[in-house]
């Protein structure tokens, strides 16, 4: 497999300096950009919202969200992905160790492929989830390497037979440890308004565009346990994991334990837009 590398198409083994201050401070962002049948998915929203990253902790991308996607798109040809994920990440760089920012500095770089095929049997079937404390920091908008709070209410999801922990914060719910989480009530999507509790979503994006041309209300809201274990429909949302549907929480069924009729129409809606990628590239 073919990395890139600081501007270099280098073998997988290349290594990086201990002294990068995203192993020593985990002092950078990143990026999951989906690839579906060899096609970049949403690509140019992913590297605005990585170039927004960069600015809000004051590193300079060495690169365009052009020259990033162009990068992506060599990988993905060279390393022949059909259906797979992209990752990018850059970080401060290389400094002998020392929390303030250091004095020329140059970013370090990072994209490499990863082969994954969609989690359908999942999205048929839907997923468990527990909820939990969001003990995060009070930058979740900004899509940090520092995922430790992500990680560690990840792990305790995994270790309850579940597959999402969903966060909540003086009793809101902000998100999953690793995607955005919506509830379906009367016919409505409520989800946590975007601000610096939660990350802004590209599939979340995604999803409220497909709500607004399907006429079903989206409404940005926040709103608390009870009211996400009294919904009619619970969803999750991320690149990898798309229209996920939660159908247990805690041990609790929702919707008496079945994919509801919302996430349904979204997921077709969603499907369509891949199945539009696949049909322009034959
Ligand atoms: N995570 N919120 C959090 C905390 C996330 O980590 C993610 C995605 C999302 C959904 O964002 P998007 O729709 O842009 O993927 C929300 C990625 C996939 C990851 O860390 O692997």
């Amino acid at each position: 497999m073919v990395i890139f590398l600081n501007g270099a198409y280098v073998s997988e083994d290349t290594q990086i300096s201990y002294n990068d201050r995203g192993i020593q401070f985990g002092d950078g962002v990143y990026e999951v950009v989906r690839v579906y049948h060899g096609e970049l998915y949403t690509a140019k929203e992913h590297f605005e919202r990585l170039v927004r990253s960069t600015k809000e902790i004051a590193i300079e991308s060495p690169y365009s969200v052009q020259d990033y996607i162009d990068i992506c798109n060599r990988l993905v040809k060279e390393n022949n992905i059909d259906n797979g994920t992209v990752y990018i990440q850059v970080t401060r760089g290389d400094a002998v160790r020392n929390h303030a920012y250091p004095k020329d500095v140059k970013p370090n770089v990072l994209l490499y492929t990863n082969i994954a095929e969609r989690p359908m049997q999942d999205m048929q079937q839907g997923i468990k989830a527990i909820t939990t404390e969001d003990f995060r920091w009070l930058r979740c908008d900004i899509k940090s390497l520092n995922l430790l709070g992500n990680v560690m209410n990840k792990q305790k999801a995994v270790e309850a037979g579940a597959k999402e922990a969903i966060q909540i914060r003086d009793g809101i719910v902000t998100e999953g440890s690793s995607s955005n989480v919506f509830i379906v009530k009367d016919g409505k999507i409520i989800t946590h308004p975007v601000n610096h509790y939660i990350l802004n979503g590209i599939t979340r994006r995604v999803i409220k565009q497909i709500a607004d041309e399907a006429g079903i209300p989206f409404e940005e809201f926040t709103y608390d346990e009870k009211a996400l274990k009294n919904a009619d429909e619970v969803f999750i949302s991320s690149t990898t994991q798309e229209v996920m549907p939660v159908v247990e929480i805690d041990g609790e069924n929702i919707n008496q334990g079945k994919v509801g009729p919302i996430v349904k129409q979204l997921q077709t809606k969603f499907n369509e837009q891949i199945i539009t990628i696949q049909s322009e590239k034959a």
